[in-house]
């Protein structure tokens, strides 16, 4: 795994641009797809592609997004639901287009056969160039919560009542927010060619810590990144407070070889 601490959440957000730049780049106009997490954790990564777009004609005319997750219930226009959040984060921001934006149908009558059918869209679609991801502090990725094979595929999902906590900011009321949800596997999720995790806060510090050094099992599916060749995972200085070998990392950081 690639470990980046940095001093403050902008700071990082600047990094983890950095490398979906870099994918769009080296892609060289040729199609690119990505998976793109919503939450408070990536804002600030896709402000600043925003700004890159207007300021530096960075194009995503030739990217392909798929979603992570999408709240069971919510049709794409709720102002709640992710298909609505990306669109106001990031895809009217852009040159993206919006046909090439996908998101489980929240609203659909049948969850489990619209994950079903969302896991082979992105099958079909080639699969995941490039999958950011943030970590809840149950330490789901996507939506798999403590419990969820590390060999699951897109699913219909129960949230932990503290996710449900968690995510009452965004909702009038912790009545409004949905119990379930369609999320991307954890096994859907391993398949992208990269993982780019973002984590920032000390609420996040310990899934962070069990991410980075805990061990592998289904209790924090977010240690299915150390089973991936191609994992990145950016902090800032309070998400990263935990790490026992926080000073090794920085060491790194600091004397980072130059790819070629
Ligand atoms: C979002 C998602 C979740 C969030 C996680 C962190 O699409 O799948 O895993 O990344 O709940 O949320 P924030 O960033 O709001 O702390």
């Amino acid at each position: 795994m690639e470990i980046y601490i940095r001093p403050t959440a902008d700071d990082a957000s600047v990094v983890v641009a950095d490398h979906i730049e870099a994918a769009i780049r080296e892609a060289d106009g040729d199609p690119v797809t990505l998976g793109l997490a919503t939450g408070s954790s990536p804002i600030a990564a896709y402000d600043e592609l925003a700004r890159r777009h207007l300021d530096e004609g960075l194009s995503f005319a030739n990217v392909t997004v798929f979603m992570l997750d999408e709240y069971v219930g919510l049709s794409p226009e709720h102002p709640q639901s992710y298909a609505r959040f990306i669109r106001e984060h990031l895809v009217e921001k852009v040159d993206l287009d919006p046909a090439k934006v996908f998101c489980p149908r929240g609203d659909t009558g049948d969850p489990v056969a619209e994950a079903a059918r969302y896991d082979a869209a992105i099958k079909d679609a080639g699969g995941i160039d490039l999958q950011l991801l943030g970590v809840g502090a149950t330490g789901h990725i996507g939506f798999n919560e403590p419990g969820t094979s590390l060999a699951s595929r897109t699913h219909l999902v129960t949230l932990t009542p503290k996710t449900i906590a968690d995510n009452s900011r965004f909702f009038d009321s912790k009545d409004d927010v949905p119990i379930h949800a369609i999320s991307q596997g954890v096994g859907t999720i391993r398949e992208a060619r990269k993982l780019l995790l973002i984590a920032t806060g000390e609420n996040k510090a310990e899934a962070v810590r069990q991410t980075i050094e805990g061990g592998v099992s289904a209790r924090w599916t977010s240690t299915a990144l150390q089973l991936h060749e191609d994992a990145t995972i950016v902090v800032d200085s309070s998400a990263a407070s935990k790490l026992d070998y926080l000073d090794y990392y920085r060491f790194i950081d600091a004397n980072r070889p130059e790819k070629k």
